[in-house]
């Protein structure tokens, strides 16, 4: 299907972003007090990720296993062949990744780090280099369990949070051969490309870049890893932004990128709306390097720790990502809210990217030290004010090196993921009116200090505390603005 197919203009001029899809199954949400939704933060070490979904309105931590599955996933699950061995589910997936990504040698996975864990135990060895555009917390932490170090290589560009460039995912050429030629081939086990990279806001690269890159790991012999998870939106940004590829299909730019690399791994978490995750290929010889630690670490190798039923939801999903209505609704969702808030002052990493809307709290929160987490702060404030979890995404998602220090983060995020297909206009209307008014208040919002660190992501469990009784602050302006609304 062109993109042209999904041009919808409305009479009065407006920019709506027109779902393409009908709402059959829905689930009950709760908005519960502001007073509440503080005892929740304490309980949860004003950390999102350590929220209940009781006390969770709308749920923008993640797009990861939290897609709509359509109608003929849910189907496709009830005639899933249960089998340690030989699963028929397992053929039909690897039919759907040979036809939708070229790769004809498929390892599953039960998710995608299980995936980077695969990769980095097969190649990574201590003091080896992987330049990429950008880490991915997990691509990242698993690297460094086998002693491996990063390269980040993005243009100066992608750093800018106010940026009209259409592709601030693109590694940067010329880094990359001078980086190569200086490190030796030896150090570099491959090279990894994360399509819309997930951190610097959910950013794509252009073929154009894909090219240049594949040119330069051809002329050191170097493979080059591909983290497809959010494969399909960069595609879909491909169609929007790269003339070349204006009149061209989802499953054309697919191909292209799917050629363009040796390995492909994804969350299919992302990937095809479902769970699992899975390693491809067309080089035998990758394949037999990593057959055997699917076993290992995940499971027999036609289920690879997923439940048959999920596999089913992936082969359909993984067919349905060639659809630019099934993709192209979250990224419309994503800009619509983007452009309203930057209408209206608030600062937002643009262009529009994919996955989420992504705040930038190293603006509205720069009377917060970045000692203090502003990005973590900014999450906390924004549940307290809206009952929306959205994810930090700044320097308590990152690691300490290796001597123990903090190491902070270029961006200070806050990330509002806007899951396929799951919310309605008039919830993400509320998520900008309620992001205007903390805005508006910003100067309340104070700073926070971690509690229990974990040693490994420690994003994900860690605690925090206010440095300050600001919450108390905030809530008592939001009683005089709000009265007695939720
Ligand atoms: C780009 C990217 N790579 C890898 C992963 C890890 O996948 P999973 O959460 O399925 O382990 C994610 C998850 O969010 C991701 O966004």
């Amino acid at each position: 299907m062109s993109n042209e197919n999904v041009k919808i203009k409305f009479y009065g001029g407006e920019d709506i972003p027109l779902e393409l899809h009908k709402v059959r199954v829905v689930q009950k949400l709760n908005l519960v007090p502001i007073e509440r939704r503080l005892e929740a933060l304490h309980e949860g070490g004003f950390n999102t990720f350590r929220l209940t979904t009781k006390d969770v309105f709308l749920d923008m931590l993640t797009d990861s296993g939290t897609n709509a599955m359509s109608d003929m996933q849910m189907s496709a699950m009830m005639h899933a062949d249960d089998a340690y061995a030989g699963s028929q589910s397992f053929y039909r997936l690897q039919k759907a990744v040979e036809d939708v990504l070229k790769k004809k040698y498929l390892l599953p996975v039960h998710q995608g780090r299980a995936a980077e864990n695969i990769l980095s135990n097969a190649y990574v060895r201590k003091g080896n280099l992987i330049p990429m555009n950008y880490h991915f917390t997990t691509a990242l932490a698993h690297i460094t369990q086998y002693g491996g170090h990063i390269a980040e290589l993005l243009y100066d560009e992608a750093y800018k949070i106010d940026s009209t460039h259409p592709f601030k995912g693109n590694m940067n050429v010329e880094k990359l051969d001078a980086l190569i030629r200086e490190t030796g081939t030896e150090n570099i086990p491959f090279i990894r490309l994360e399509a819309s990279t997930n951190l610097i806001g959910g950013q794509p690269f252009s073929i154009q870049n894909m090219r240049e890159v594949r040119k330069v790991a051809d002329k050191y012999g170097l493979r080059i890893v591909l983290d497809a998870s959010l494969l399909g939106e960069n595609a879909y940004l491909i169609l929007q932004r790269e003339p070349e590829f204006a009149g061209s299909s989802m499953g054309e730019v697919i191909a292209i990128m799917s050629d363009l690399a040796d390995i492909i791994y994804f969350s299919a978490r992302k990937l095809s709306s479902s769970r699992g995750g899975g390693i491809c290929t067309n080089d035998l010889t990758v394949y037999r390097d990593l057959e055997a630690l699917v076993p290992l670490f995940e499971g027999f190798l036609t289920y690879g720790g997923i439940s048959v039923r999920e596999i089913e939801a992936m082969a359909v999903g993984l067919y349905e990502t060639l659809d630019e209505t099934m993709i192209c609704q979250s990224p419309r969702f994503i800009a619509y809210l983007v452009n309203s808030l930057t209408r209206k002052g608030v600062p937002m990493v643009t262009p529009p990217g994919v996955l989420g809307a992504h705040v930038d709290a190293m603006q509205i929160c720069a009377h917060i030290p970045q000692t203090q987490y502003p990005a973590g702060s900014l999450a906390a404030a924004f549940y307290l004010a809206s009952g929306v979890r959205g994810m930090e995404r700044g320097s308590v998602s990152n690691q300490r090196d290796e001597q123990g220090n903090e190491t902070y983060a270029d961006m200070e995020l806050l990330r509002l993921a806007v899951p396929r297909r799951v919310f309605t206009l008039s919830q993400i209307k509320y998520v900008e009116d309620r992001l205007v008014w903390l805005y508006e208040n910003r100067d309340l919002i104070g700073g926070l200090r971690f509690v229990y660190e974990p040693r490994v992501l420690r994003f994900f469990m860690g605690g925090l505390e206010p440095t300050s009784d600001w919450p108390a602050k905030l809530i008592a302006k939001f009683k005089a603005d709000f009265g007695d609304s939720l």
